[in-house]
């Protein structure tokens, strides 16, 4: 039995921090195959609404569907099985610090996977390289930049070649034409492995690039969602002002 509905569903998502209402009555459908870029202004509950996709937040009100499933129902194993096909890149995703950058990335393939060691090595080398940091094998996560770091957890987070990932502000600190390869990268992921993609990210070029359909978040809610143009002719003055930024972040 296959499942070929929307691969993420938020349905009426709502949750509050004390007296901060973060997310109100939130519903987007992430379609296939696609990429999904989030925007809106800081403190608007992109990064929060990331982590109801993966569990890490369970919200007070509303459902929350992985590929047709009820996560938001769903704790331990169970949980952690739907886990599995989610890569995660969080906005202040930490390496571990004491081990390489290459045992990092091959850190989610060691621990889900029972491929041999030479395999691991190989996979390992090839995400490295993808993101431009195969010299980086060795080193420790303290020897990189801000920006190395980064593209080493995009690196990790694709390592099991998820069929869902989440990123969180990948041209964060990193230069524009660094920032333009890991777009291409994400697009080519998508193109080649079929991979629904959500980003969320203040840079609009890079939206521009990347995104399929983008959700314009404001005060919790989805504003507007809609193509590149349409967000450009959106009646939300907001909105577009977004659009004709060109300050990346
Ligand atoms: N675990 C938490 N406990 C309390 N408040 C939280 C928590 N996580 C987020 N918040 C609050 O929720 C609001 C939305 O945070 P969120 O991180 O989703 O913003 P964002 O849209 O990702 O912003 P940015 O663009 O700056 O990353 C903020 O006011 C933040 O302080
Ligand atoms: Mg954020």
């Amino acid at each position: 039995m296959t499942y070929d509905g929307p691969v993420i569903r938020l349905e009426h998502v709502s949750k509050a921090f004390g007296a901060l209402r973060v997310l109100d009555d939130v519903s987007i459908a992430i379609p296939r195959g696609e990429a999904t870029v989030v925007l809106g202004r800081s403190g608007t509950g992109k990064s929060v609404m990331l982590k109801h996709v993966v569990g890490l937040l369970q919200p007070d009100a509303g459902r929350v569907f992985v590929e047709g499933e009820e996560i938001t129902a769903l704790t331990g194993s169970a949980l952690a099985d739907v886990r599995r096909h989610i890569g995660f890149l969080f906005q202040n995703a930490a390496l571990f610090d004491s081990i390489t950058v290459g045992d990092n990335v091959g850190f989610p393939l060691r621990r889900h996977t029972e491929l041999p060691e030479a395999e691991i090595r190989t996979r390992v080398r090839e995400k490295l390289s993808q993101v431009g940091l195969e010299h980086a094998l060795d080193k420790m996560p303290a020897e990189l930049s801000g920006g190395m770091k980064k593209r080493a957890g995009l690196a990790r987070a694709m390592a099991l070649d998820p069929s869902i990932l989440l990123v969180d502000e990948p041209s964060a600190g990193l230069d524009p034409i660094t920032s333009e390869e890991i777009d291409d990268l994400l697009v080519s992921v998508k193109r080649n492995l079929g991979t629904t993609l959500i980003v969320v990210t203040h840079n609009i070029p890079s939206a521009r690039r990347i995104g399929d359909t983008l959700v314009f978040l404001h005060e919790g809610r989805v504003l507007v969602q809609g193509s590149v143009v349409e967000l450009e002719a959106s009646e939300h003055a907001l909105v577009t002002r977004f659009m004709h930024s060109e300050a990346g972040g």
